[in-house]
């Protein structure tokens, strides 16, 4: 006799149905899986074998073997073990029932525990889509799909949860799904409003919030270029429904199950040791990299120039199509990274070239060096580079508090508004994600800016590439001011915002 239940496989932060298929027949006492299942897939034989035994079941002692359908694809990981002990005991009788359209997804423990197993969330929204009747999920699991509604999910502990939902031993409730509500202030730790000074800086920040632009920052040790970075969420838009399902899919895909739906756009800071496959995603496992986990947020970069330059190349195209494509040993997967960029720089290596007060130690060739770490390609995805100079003690000691993110993010939300509508049948949403073909038809300028560009340009000796940076930045600035044209004031902040060296 064959059973027949359902599980699911994941591919990049989706899932795919898979039927697990088990047939016991007579013959020489033997355990089979196939289907391209990896070794823990394989590893499943010993524990459903222990699982059962723990749970009081028998294990046959006769011919087993295992189907993981389609079979042309890879199976991962130890999520298919309660299907297959599914499949034991409707196959051996020991379970009567009709377990069609309701999926099984769940590592078991030799006793017989339901473990938690990555890509719980994008399985629940499989399955919804698909029709599926219910879910058994492990019970762990249960905080990232707690809003899904329209499909009955039951979470469980254990195999005799399971066992005792079917045979209707114990009366087991389904998940009542929680309605989502946005994120309000109180959901973040920080505040623009703890920020003294940095009049220029802040307004860069509010800038590439409300542009979704690229921001590299350079200043001395301890002006608070990390302070600033941490509470540019606080003023981006708040978190729709459906993209805090997508970034909560990456998280759970990427061997963090049961976390909360995320709320707030994420704010994510690796350390400049950081590898490729931290970054970009990757590895023996296949999880998704920093720049994924930024998704929808920020990815802040510190020490930029402290970053491996190989590192930081391979980040260029991922950046430019708002996903990473990551090689696999059958095929590739593709997450998505739509992210903002904000690094920050020390001036040199010591930290205090251009100091007021403190003196350089570094030798010319030094700072050339600690510059040219960073390579034009990468300080061209960068819109916004702007000076964080050391606070003075006045600032400091201020006692009024600089203005609260509420106020900056509804300037911002006010000019994301304006782009959203100007760019409706572009299929982009943001100044930011404007191509050059884009750039002519969309930042009109004013005769007066016109000139002012024109002059600029021969006078800097601007490169094309600078040239489409400053209107689109120019464009942001106006958007903020409410302007549709590009006047000589939106033109002249916007060219305050180029890096020198990169220019030429
Ligand atoms: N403008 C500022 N207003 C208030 N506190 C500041 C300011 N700049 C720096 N600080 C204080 O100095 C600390 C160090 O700042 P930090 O952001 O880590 O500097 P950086 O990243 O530039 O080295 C902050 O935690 C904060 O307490
Ligand atoms: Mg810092
Ligand atoms: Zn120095």
């Amino acid at each position: 006799m064959v059973s027949r239940m359902l599980s699911f496989g994941l591919a990049g932060i989706d899932a795919f149905p898979v039927t697990v298929e088990v047939d016991i027949s007579n013959g020489l006492p033997a355990f089979e899986i196939v289907g391209l299942p990896d070794a823990a897939v394989k590893e499943s034989k010993e524990r459903v074998r222990s699982a059962l035994k723990n749970s009081n079941f028998n294990f046959p002692a006769r011919r087993i073997t295992v189907n993981l359908a389609p079979a042309d694809v890879k199976k991962v990981g130890p999520v298919y073990d309660l299907a297959m002990l599914m499949g034991f005991l409707c196959c051996d009788g020991s379970l009567q029932g009709d377990f069609s359209g309701i999926g099984f997804i769940g590592e078991l423990s030799l006793l017989g525990e339901v473990r938690a197993v990555r890509g719980v969330l994008p399985m629940a929204l499989k399955a919804r889509e698909l029709g599926f009747r219910a879910l058994i999920i492990p019970a762990e699991n249960m905080p990232e799909v707690q809003y899904i509604d329209q499909l009955a999910i039951y979470p469980v502990h254990h195999v005799r949860d399971v066992v005792d939902l079917f045979t209707g031993n114990a009366v087991i409730e389904p998940l009542k799904p929680i309605e989502f509500s946005p994120e309000n202030e109180e959901d973040f730790q920080v505040d623009f409003a703890d920020v003294k000074g940095q009049f220029i800086p802040r307004r860069a920040m509010e800038i590439a919030a409300a542009g979704g632009h690229n921001l590299l920052m350079q200043g001395p040790p301890g002006s608070g270029k990390s302070m600033l970075a941490k509470r540019l969420p606080t003023i981006l838009p708040p978190l729709e429904f459906e993209e805090a399902l997508e970034c909560t899919k990456i998280y759970s895909v990427a061997a963090r199950p049961g976390q909360d739906l995320c709320r707030t756009r994420p704010f994510r800071s690796p350390h400049h040791t950081a590898t490729y496959v931290a970054l970009c995603g990757g590895g023996q496992h296949l999880t998704p990299g920093e720049l994924s986990l930024a998704h929808n947020g920020v990815l802040f970069l510190d020490e930029l120039p402290e970053f491996s330059p190989q590192v930081l190349d391979s980040m260029r195209a991922p950046l430019e199509d708002n996903e990473i494509t990551v090689a696999r040993a059958n095929g590739t997967v593709t997450y998505p990274c739509n992210t903002m960029l904000i690094c920050a720089m020390n001036p040199c290596k010591c930290g205090f070239l251009g100091h007021p007060t403190k003196a350089c130690t570094c030798s010319p060739g030094e700072i050339q060096r600690y510059r040219h770490r960073i390579s034009g390609p990468l300080l061209d995805r960068i819109d916004l580079h702007i000076e964080v100079p050391a606070v003075s003690y006045e600032e400091l000691s201020t006692k009024a508090p600089g203005e609260p993110s509420a106020a900056i993010r509804r300037r911002v939300l006010a000019a994301r508004k304006l782009q959203i509508e100007r760019y409706r049948d572009e299929g982009i949403s943001k100044n930011a994600d404007l191509s050059s073909p884009q750039v002519k038809k969309y930042c009109v300028l004013s005769p007066e800016a016109e000139q002012l560009i024109r002059k600029s340009f021969d006078r800097l000796d601007l490169s094309a590439r600078a040239y489409y940076r400053i209107l689109k930045v120019a464009r942001t600035i106006a958007d903020l001011a409410g302007s549709e044209l590009i006047e000589t004031i939106h033109i002249s902040e916007a060219l305050r915002y180029r890096s020198n060296e990169n220019d030429q």
